[in-house]
């Protein structure tokens, strides 16, 4: 009794004076929080101690310390919580800042150039100044980019809502008119289309005149069947003006096996009688080191065309990465699902950029069960087939004649052409 009397003056004397806590036995400061006593006080109940009259006094004496010390804890609490609200904010307000530069610096390089596309953009229903950032930053900087890309691309890349994505989608289609049309008006389109020399005659022949923009080609074939050497003749033969066979353009060469060679580039335009060092500035490159940076390069390729008068993409080669990074039959579905998304980015910056020309070289694999006949096809199967608009198969002549025939084509007929891999590039 005589302790529990102690401790009832020690509380009543004030906050700083030492006491002795009958509860967790222990020495305590008035009006400070101990952990150890917290401890034991949680599993106490208060209610239950107060029916003890034997200990009522100090029953009491812990109840208001409990209560005393929850409230000091609750303060405390209150303190850091405004705190880490205040911080949240500023951190808020840091990432918003971050995002606008960002975000301008993205509008800065379109107002550059002046561009009409974004301005029809920014005129689509319900386009304000941040929906227009996030479109641009995302690479939807036209009504062809919006109109023509899956929604939940648009949704992923720039981070829209679906109900905005699927109302821009529709009010792009409505204003670039696209829907049933006459084939009269499809054919007075395809009467602009244009095409790019070979430079070999023959070739060009087989192509109906060069090879043509709005569409993506494929060449397969086996190693050293003169793949890799088209795509080389292409960019420098891109640069042409119109009337040689050009289309006054620039190109974009990624190359997925490290065999672009500016040595090659500097001969064939030798070839040509043009100033190589000119030739090789307009040849944008970009090494792609796996599938993922290889998809990524053609991504980001949307936002250079304009910018940089791109009319020839080459991609040399399609598959070779998915080929060694997917294997084993496990992965198969996964495989083709993923080069299945790649072909349709490429076909779609045909749809977006009808002047321009996609072309993919693709590797052959054998197959076993042909004993007559061809025992190679182009890897990637029936998906890389139906993805590409013209497939041509290439195969090795004598010497440094190479043999080209048509696979595929809708408006082609099938037929072979024979071509030389020389110093100065493709010739007949
Ligand atoms: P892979 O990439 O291995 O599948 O082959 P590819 O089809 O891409 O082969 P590529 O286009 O690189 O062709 C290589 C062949 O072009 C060589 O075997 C040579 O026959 C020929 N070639 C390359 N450079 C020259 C050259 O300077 N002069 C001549 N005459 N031929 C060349
Ligand atoms: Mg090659």
């Amino acid at each position: 009794m005589a302790k529990a009397s102690d401790d009832v003056n020690q509380r009543q004397s004030g906050v700083g004076e030492p006491y002795f806590c009958e509860e967790c036995k222990r020495n305590h400061t008035k009006g400070k929080i101990y952990k150890e006593h917290l401890k034991f006080a949680k599993f106490k109940s208060v209610d239950d101690e107060v029916v003890d009259d034997d200990n009522k006094i100090s029953d009491l004496l812990s109840k208001d310390d409990i209560a005393s010390e929850e409230e000091a804890l609750s303060n405390e609490i209150d303190e850091i919580e405004e705190e880490n609200e205040e911080k949240n904010e500023e951190i808020e307000e840091i990432r918003e800042e971050i995002d606008e530069d960002d975000l301008d610096e993205g509008l800065e390089d379109y107002n550059d150039d002046g561009n009409a596309c974004v301005e029809a953009v920014k005129k689509l229903p319900g386009v304000g100044e941040a929906t227009l950032k996030k479109l641009i930053k995302a690479g939807f900087s036209s009504l062809e980019s919006i109109a023509y890309t899956p929604p939940t691309i648009i949704q992923k890349e720039s981070g829209l809502g679906d109900k905005t994505t699927a109302k821009l989608i529709k009010a792009s289609m409505e204003k670039l008119d696209i829907g049933f049309k006459s084939a009269e008006v499809v054919w007075e389109y395809r009467k602009n289309i244009t095409r790019i020399t070979t430079s070999s005659q023959e070739l060009d022949n087989l192509f109906g005149g060069g090879i043509e923009t709005g569409c993506v080609v494929e060449f397969f074939g086996e190693f050293r069947t003169g793949k890799t050497q088209i795509a080389h003749q292409l960019c420098v033969n891109v640069q042409l003006p119109k009337e040689d066979g050009g289309l006054n353009g620039n190109a974009l060469y990624i190359d997925t096996e490290g065999t672009f060679r500016p040595e090659r580039i500097i001969q064939m335009a030798e070839g040509h009688d043009l100033d190589y060092k000119k030739v090789l500035k307009n040849i944008v490159f970009g090494r792609a080191y796996n599938s993922d940076h290889q998809i990524m390069l053609i991504k980001e390729a949307t936002n250079l065309i304009k910018e940089k008068n791109i009319k020839l993409i080459i991609l040399d080669s399609l598959i070779g990465h998915f080929r060694s990074e997917y294997v084993g039959r496990g992965t198969l579905a996964n495989r083709q699902q993923t080069i299945n998304t790649h072909l349709h980015d490429l076909l779609r910056l045909t749809d977006i950029f009808p002047d321009l020309c996609v072309v993919v070289t693709n590797q052959v694999q054998s197959k076993p069960d042909v004993f007559y006949g061809n025992p190679t096809v182009a890897a990637g199967g029936n998906i890389v087939a139906h993805g590409s608009t013209i497939r041509v198969y290439l195969r090795k002549g004598k010497g440094e004649q190479r043999v080209a025939k048509m696979i595929d084509a809708p408006h082609l007929p099938e037929g072979e052409a024979v071509f030389s891999i020389t110093e100065n590039g493709i010739t007949d």
